[in-house]
């Protein structure tokens, strides 16, 4: 595999590197990741992964400093999972001057959910996508459902603006336990380890009791955020939303998705489930 760590580069690979699929991710790759590089390339004569840790979209006591850096071993992992190349810039790399232009989601697609909670989150994640997706230049670019709101935002953003890019969504990926594999799963004490599927199991409820025929969505999910509260976390939402805007259901027929994000000690966990 091939590090990249010039925008010159990495533009010079894909030149010659046929169709590409792009990964981008932060790095503490686990096998969510992993999943979506061998997707990748099974569509693409090449995939380049990225990792970036990019601090505009870390709100301010978020936790962009300790989010874990580990370069060396995510190299293995893609070297192991047949990725071509990696672009890893540094921040003076792809911020070297004050980003004054961003990319501006619909404040509908932003006020809502995570963005509710996380103000200027899908901002920057829109910003650093669009920049990243300039400098590889890729044919198919894949994003995880696991952050399924930023799949919809990037997938809104990709085609309003035209972008010559076809954005492809992957499976979240679960341990045995149905917790669903992130990067911040590795701040969870053991305790909170054994406790953090809990959130899974609250999803998978909800979808049974409406695919059930169980339609009082409110009492759904204000339970399910009980059953949460009751076993020490605090959560920040459970929502029965289209799966098409993230808005909620109007018509019966609605294809839906029950969302979540909840804290449990001082780590952040979302999760997801389409009904
Ligand atoms: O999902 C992520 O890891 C990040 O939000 C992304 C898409 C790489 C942008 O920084």
């Amino acid at each position: 595999m091939q590090i990249h760590t010039t925008i010159e580069s990495v533009r010079a690979a894909r030149r010659q590197a046929g169709k590409v699929a792009f990964v981008p991710t932060m790095g503490n790759l686990h096998a969510g990741h992993i999943t979506l590089m061998r997707d990748a390339g099974k569509q693409a004569d090449a995939v380049i992964a990225s990792i970036f840790v990019n601090r505009l979209q870390f709100g301010p006591g978020e936790d962009f400093q300790k989010y874990p850096r580990t370069l060396q071993a995510d190299c293995e992992k893609l070297e192991a999972a047949g990725v071509a190349h990696l672009f890893a810039p540094d921040d003076q790399l792809m911020y070297p001057e004050l980003q004054t232009y961003h990319v501006d989601p619909a404040p509908a697609q932003i006020a809502i959910l995570e963005g509710e909670f996380r103000p200027g989150h899908f901002r920057g994640v829109a910003t650093v996508v669009l920049k990243l997706l300039n400098i590889v230049q890729p044919d198919i670019a894949l994003f995880g459902k696991k952050d399924y709101q930023q799949l919809m935002v990037l997938s809104n953003m990709v085609r309003q603006l035209a972008l010559p890019v076809d954005v492809q969504p992957g499976e979240t990926v679960r341990a045995d336990s149905g917790l669903a594999l992130s990067s911040r799963n590795g701040y969870l004490s053991p305790d909170e380890l054994a406790e953090a599927p809990r959130l899974y199991r609250e999803l998978t409820n909800i979808c049974e009791a409406v695919r059930a025929g169980d339609h009082d969505f409110l009492k759904l999910e204000t339970d399910a955020m009980a059953t949460l509260e009751a076993h020490g976390w605090s959560p920040d939402y459970i929502a029965i939303r289209r799966r098409i805007d993230l808005q909620p259901p109007v018509h019966a027929d609605d294809p839906l998705v029950v969302l979540a994000a909840a804290r449990l000690g001082r780590t952040r966990l979302i999760d997801n489930i389409e009904i």
